[in-house]
């Protein structure tokens, strides 16, 4: 279930919001042009390969694509495994966009499976985002915010762009994400 928590800018302390409220979170998230919706789940193998994940969600993609003009997707699966070079693939996943960043484009990604935490800093606030599966957030081009995928990453996403450029991170060298709770401890503060 998504988890949206909310905090001033300036105190990561005690959330001024803490919902679980599908309803609640759609309509915090829409005051900033955050589009988030929820889509039912279909049936994908622990193991799918991206081609599978794409068909799986083909009518729902092609919406999107068509409402918002998109041009292009992919997919990401992060998946824990025994690879010895699974905990640098992690280290270096994980910090890409773990600062504050923007980016010209809108940044729209659905969790078909796993989580991840995105985090809006936006209107003096910052808006945790846990993402879980079936979740589509999309954050508007030029919105502050970082991401966290977590120290041991687990999700199969699909990212839609308007150009080939991808998503460049452009980082405002602000330190503002250290002082939040990262997703572990989201996610561990879920499980109490
Ligand atoms: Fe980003």
């Amino acid at each position: 279930m998504t988890l949206l928590t909310v905090w001033a800018d300036d105190a990561p302390g005690e959330p001024e919001l803490r919902t679980e409220e599908p309803e609640e979170i759609a309509a915090v998230l829409k005051e900033h042009g955050v589009r988030y919706e929820q889509w039912p789940l279909q049936d994908l193998p622990d193991e799918s390969t991206n081609e599978e994940v794409l068909a799986a969600y083909q009518d729902r993609i092609d919406a999107v694509s068509k409402q918002e003009g998109y041009v292009m997707v992919d997919v990401v699966q992060m998946r824990p495994n025994d690879d010895p070079a699974w905990p640098e693939q992690v280290r270096t996943a994980r910090a890409k966009f773990l600062d504050e960043h923007t980016h010209d484009d809108d940044e729209d990604r659905f969790f078909a499976s796993g989580s991840g935490v995105f985090y809006l800093h936006v209107g003096g606030k910052v808006h945790a985002v846990f993402c879980e599966d079936g979740d589509l957030l999309s954050v508007p081009g030029g919105t502050t915010h970082w991401f966290d995928m977590g120290t041991n990453p687990e999700y199969k996403s699909v990212r839609f762009f308007h150009d080939d450029d991808g998503w460049v991170g452009n980082f405002t060298g602000s330190a503002i994400s250290r002082s939040f709770p990262t997703y572990d401890e989201l996610a561990a503060g879920r499980q109490l």
